[in-house]
């Protein structure tokens, strides 16, 4: 008998190179982000030459690219230029004001103590450095939402964006949230200087997500082991799951893996069906394992949007379906409360002169 790991040579025939599908893969290129990433280049171009940049605020539901297109202009701009000093934040593992001032701090190469050092202290030493370097940094603060959990977290985005009035540093921010409300939240001072650029990244189009997908399979997979109707598929299933292009790749990667165990030739649609199904059918267990958590009004908000399908459901009906139980609004928090303990997801979009959202199994 052969060695158990040796795979036999018709087991690499799928995949070339699988990373090229995994989430923190960063692509050559965004396909259906060019308006945005241009906007990026503009706000930032002036950190190359020693001028002010402005500021931008990313807004959008999930995988609609906002992480990809920050951390795409941030690459082409270190590339360009040594003067531009970038940092990127996730507000989720750095949610105080104290932690990030540390983490810039650090990322200008200098170690401070850990206690005894108040947060304005760690900003003047931050804004010391910078300007003695010569740097403009420009600081992404991703999921910055998350900000709003601390006491004092919302006001590293007033440090940074007064730096240049007060400190004469010239540093630029980009912040990237899900929350469409978020900027209506900050103080005017703060939100003023996110107007002129607060950038929608909308939900991908079917089309979008074929050359997203397209441009990702030619790098990830081997030639012709992908059947034609994978790509649309996997496109149109991640279109109704709120346009998130992280969901049709990881649908194109799952069938994949499903292909490759079955010795199978070709990547095809029965590959996606299969993997759709066992996603449903984790988040139904997932489901159901919070459930005993949860009171009746919960419950009979996580069995309707259960009811739904992959699709999600969305708000308005929800609130209709649910009316005789209870007010919208009661409905809305727990719908929040839901979100939050990792049970439901949801994705909000245009509708006519308003919005709404789409609530989904997590
Ligand atoms: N235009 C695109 N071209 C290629 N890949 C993309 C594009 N947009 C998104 N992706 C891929 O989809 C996944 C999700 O994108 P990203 O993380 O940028 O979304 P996001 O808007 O930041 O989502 P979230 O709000 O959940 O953080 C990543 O794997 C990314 O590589
Ligand atoms: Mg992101």
């Amino acid at each position: 008998m052969g060695n158990l790991f040796r795979k036999s040579s018709s087991e690499n025939r799928i995949f070339r190179d699988e990373s090229a599908l995994l989430p923190d893969y960063l692509p050559e290129e965004l396909p259906g982000r060019e308006r945005e990433v241009r906007e990026l280049v503009y706000c930032l171009s002036p950190a190359a030459e020693n001028r002010q940049p402005e500021h931008a605020l990313l807004v959008g539901p999930p995988g609609t690219g906002k992480t990809s297109a920050s951390r795409f202009v941030l690459k082409q701009l270190t590339e360009y230029s040594q003067r531009p000093l970038t940092i990127y934040v996730n507000c989720w593992e750095t949610p105080s004001r104290f932690a990030i001032l540390s983490f810039l701090v650090a990322a200008l190469g200098e170690v401070m103590p850990r206690r005894g050092v108040a947060s304005d202290e760690l900003f003047s030493r931050f804004v010391e450095i910078a300007k003695k370097d010569g740097k403009t940094p420009i600081v992404v603060l991703d999921e910055v939402d998350r900000l709003e959990a601390h006491e004092d977290g919302v006001q590293i985005l007033y440090d940074l964006c007064r730096a240049g009035e007060m400190h004469s540093l010239k540093a630029g921010v980009i912040a990237i949230t899900n929350d469409e409300e978020f900027h209506i939240r900050l103080d005017s001072r703060v939100r003023s200087s996110f107007v002129q650029h607060t950038l929608l990244f909308a939900p991908y189009s079917v089309p979008q997500l074929k050359e997203i997908l397209s441009r990702r399979a030619a790098v990830g997979f081997m030639p012709g082991s992908l059947d034609p109707d994978v790509i649309p598929l996997c496109a149109a299933i991640a279109h109704k799951q709120g346009g998130d292009a992280r969901v049709a790749l990881q649908l194109l990667l799952s069938a994949g893996k499903a292909a490759e165990r079955e010795n199978a030739e070709k990547v095809l649609p029965q590959h996606v069906r299969k993997t759709e199904e066992q996603a449903l059918g984790m988040a139904a267990v997932k489901a159901e394992r919070k459930l005993p958590d949860l009171d009746e009004l919960d419950q009979r908000i996580v069995e309707m949007v259960k009811k739904s399908g992959t699709g999600g459901i969305e708000s308005g009906k929800l609130y209709d379906a649910l009316a005789k139980f209870s007010r919208e609004r009661a409905i809305r928090g727990r719908i929040d409360r839901l979100v939050q303990s990792g049970i439901l997801s949801t994705a909000s979009a245009r509708l006519g002169q308003g919005r709404t959202r789409t609530i989904r199994i997590k």
